[in-house]
């Protein structure tokens, strides 16, 4: 039987952390450092500058991913980049960054849509895709210039994000890597997070900016993360005692402790990222995880679960065994 595991893991933040107070006095925002600290958790964000595009922040995630399971780029047979801010309608980010790899063996390359649960969306596909035969070596990346679709006059959402992107290479393997992974969306709540404006006719229709009703959010987001976690396990055929780490979206850490108290983990075994990054949309996952494997935390042979969660509304959970 085929199965598919991690054998890398990268992660790449643009230019150098800015703080609250920086962000503020940058944009001349009605904020202060305390009131994002206390409602969000978050300390710094990285900002990529106008020149930056998504595919370059994930052409450096890549690189590291492909180093850390030494491998090169035309072990590579399938790219797939999980992103809401790709670098233009078309063609894909996965398939300029195979152009910018240098991948020159034709695999397919393309890009998945479920905004903050794109990441765990691609590596429920890629799975699929090698247990299938059919591939050896996927490459699946989240990668957002989010700061892109961000309106720096609302306070209540520009200061939640940053830019960043985060990759694993995933490779057919004897033994399972990925246990199990659920996905799931419900269309009915696609108006409380959204960025609804589109091109047409070489003009921008309607509001191209992110907006957001965060209370909803934040219930939506606590409830699915939750009940993810333990359909995935139960899916698998485990309970919470048998995880060693949870790997949740980077959203906000009073999310993330709403989850930890619903689940019966302790605050040590959630990987943390939000409060030096904020909200890097699919790529907040993949760099959880790379921060989890380079720090010593995630080990071979440990079980963690890795969950997102974001416009759509999506959801969904990914159980990974080292
Ligand atoms: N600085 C200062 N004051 C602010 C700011 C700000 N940046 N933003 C809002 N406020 C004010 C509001 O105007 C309001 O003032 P008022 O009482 O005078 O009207 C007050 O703070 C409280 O606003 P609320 O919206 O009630 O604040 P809340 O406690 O709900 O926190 C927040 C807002 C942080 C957005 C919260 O709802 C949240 O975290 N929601 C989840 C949203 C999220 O994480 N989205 C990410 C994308 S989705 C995802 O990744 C899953």
């Amino acid at each position: 039987m085929i199965f598919s595991r991690i054998s890398g893991t990268g992660g790449h933040l643009p230019g150098n952390p800015i703080s609250n107070e920086e962000l503020i006095a940058g944009k001349g925002l009605d904020s202060s450092d305390e009131w994002i600290r206390v409602r969000t958790g978050i300390a710094y964000r990285h900002l990529a500058n106008a020149g930056t595009a998504t595919s370059d922040l994930a052409l450096e995630a890549a690189s590291r991913a492909l180093v850390a399971a030494g491998r090169n780029s035309d072990d590579i047979d399938l790219i797939i980049v999980a992103t809401t801010t790709p670098d233009m309608i078309f063609p894909s980010t996965a398939a300029i960054l195979q152009k910018k790899l240098l991948v020159t063996n034709a695999c397919p390359a393309f890009d998945v849509q479920a905004v903050c649960s794109g990441f765990v969306y691609a590596l429920s596909i890629a799975d699929k895709f090698i247990r299938s035969g059919e591939h050896r070596c996927a490459l699946v990346v989240g990668a957002e210039v989010f700061s892109k679709i961000l309106d720096w006059s609302d306070r209540t959402s520009c200061v939640l994000f940053g830019d960043g992107a985060g990759a694993v290479i995933l490779e057919a393997s004897d033994e399972p890597g990925i246990l199990a992974s659920v996905l799931h969306s419900d269309g009915s709540h696609s108006g409380i997070l959204s960025a609804p404006g589109c091109l047409s006719g070489g003009t921008i229709l309607g509001d191209p900016y992110l907006r957001m009703d965060g209370q909803a959010v934040f219930k939506l987001a606590v409830n699915s993360a939750s009940n993810v976690a333990d359909e995935v396990l139960s899916k698998a055929g485990l309970s919470q005692a048998d995880l060693d780490l949870l790997i949740p979206h980077q959203a906000n850490i009073r999310i993330i402790q709403a989850v930890a108290k619903r689940l019966a983990l302790s605050d040590s075994q959630f990987v943390v990222t939000v409060s030096e990054q904020g909200n890097t949309s699919a790529a907040s996952v993949p760099l959880a995880l790379d921060a989890a494997i380079r720090d010593g935390r995630l080990r071979e042979g440990m079980l963690a679960m890795m969950i997102g969660v974001g416009g759509g509304f999506t959801w969904g959970a990914n159980l990974i065994k080292l």
